[in-house]
């Protein structure tokens, strides 16, 4: 299959809609990271997504809507908390996890009860999903377990002759996917998968927010993850990936002593005036860290790097998830200097 690249105008946004109206998969912008959509209750296409993608068939997609108001026509029971919210958060990189309606076709779900809902603010999401008159399901654009691509050549890369089509939509503003969250009880969420929808920003509507422990460790070979994704290896670049907490002078001298050819470090924006070892950064504030780390990853895989050392990010804000993406990356090996 040839896959087209289209640009922004409005006969190219129209073109992706029409292709996802009539089935194909299309890889289309979103304002956290590029994803590979097609028409959630088309089973067909929703089937040729886990195939472009390598993905498991157990592991439920993300179903985005244009506005929160249509999450009835596809999920039920929903909580009032749930329009609470939406009212603060959507459109934006929020996902929610409801009861599902009959209508969401089994694949799409991954075989679960339940469907992830969320209303992207990209300008040009938006369009396709008006436009196709679809609900898009939509995994993140990479290749299973590949870092989650954030500008459309990413997308190009893993996908090109797997799909109809990638349309581009400048790069991601987040950089890191939206945060999932399920309900439990009348007040009370739980955080899945962190993201730019933040803890705190999450208890200016909710009386308590809970973190599932998969957030920040390794689930048990045995435990049954609440989130399918989270038990899979995740983010990889071909390059081993290790975590090393400890301040700039500690993470210098750790470099120092197992620095060589092909290793590379990845470490904020100001400690690289004086850093005498092959480095990339990768910013200073976790939203930079977060824009930015998938991106990274990619270059630092065609830069040759086999051994990466990240210098750990804050595990503030955005930056719980930037440190909960970066821990997958490292396939969970974490060290402390
Ligand atoms: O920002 C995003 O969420 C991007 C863009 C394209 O919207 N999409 C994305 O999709 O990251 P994906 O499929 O790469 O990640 C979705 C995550 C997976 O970990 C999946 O297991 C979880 O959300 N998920 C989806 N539906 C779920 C459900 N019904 N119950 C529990 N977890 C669910
Ligand atoms: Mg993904």
């Amino acid at each position: 299959m040839e896959t087209k690249l289209l640009g922004g105008s409005s006969a190219d946004v129209s073109a992706a809609a029409e292709l996802i109206k009539n089935g194909f998969v299309v890889g289309i912008p979103t304002e956290t990271v590029y994803g590979l959509g097609a028409d959630a209750l088309n089973e067909q296409a929703v089937t040729a997504v886990f195939a472009a993608k390598c993905r498991p068939a157990d592991n439920p997609l993300i179903v985005h809507i244009a506005d929160f108001s249509q999450a009835v026509n596809y999920a039920r029971d929903i909580p009032e908390l749930a329009y609470k919210l939406a009212e603060k958060f959507c459109p934006g990189p929020l996902t929610m996890i409801l009861p599902k309606k009959d209508i969401i076709p089994s694949v799409t779900s991954g075989g679960l009860d339940t469907v992830g809902i969320r209303v992207p603010s990209h300008e040009v999401m938006h369009r396709i999903i008006v436009e196709s008159g679809c609900p898009i399901a939509a995994p993140s654009a990479n290749l299973s377990g590949l870092p989650s691509p954030t500008c459309a050549i990413h997308v190009m890369d893993d996908m090109n002759g797997r799909i109809a089509a990638v349309l581009d939509g400048g790069s991601s503003e987040y950089g890191v996917e939206s945060t999932v969250i399920s309900f439990e009880g009348e007040d009370t969420v739980r955080i899945l998968r962190p993201g730019a929808v933040t803890r705190e920003m999450l208890l200016e509507v909710c009386r308590e927010v809970n973190i599932d422990p998969a957030v920040l460790k390794e689930l048990d070979a045995e435990a049954v993850a609440a989130s399918p994704g989270m038990k899979y290896v995740h983010y990889s670049p071909k390059a081993k990936v290790v975590v090393v907490e400890g301040n700039t002078a500690d993470f210098k001298k750790f470099v120092s002593q197992n620095s060589g050819e092909n290793v590379y470090s990845l470490i904020y924006g100001m400690e690289s005036d004086d850093f005498e070892y092959n480095y990339m950064t990768y910013g200073d504030t976790a939203e930079e860290q977060a824009h930015f780390l998938f991106q990274r990853l990619r270059e630092l895989d065609d830069a040759g790097a086999e051994i990466v050392y990240v210098r750990t990010p804050s595990k503030e804000g955005v930056g719980l998830a930037v440190y909960n993406r970066l821990i997958r990356a490292a396939g969970f090996e974490v060290i402390r200097v």
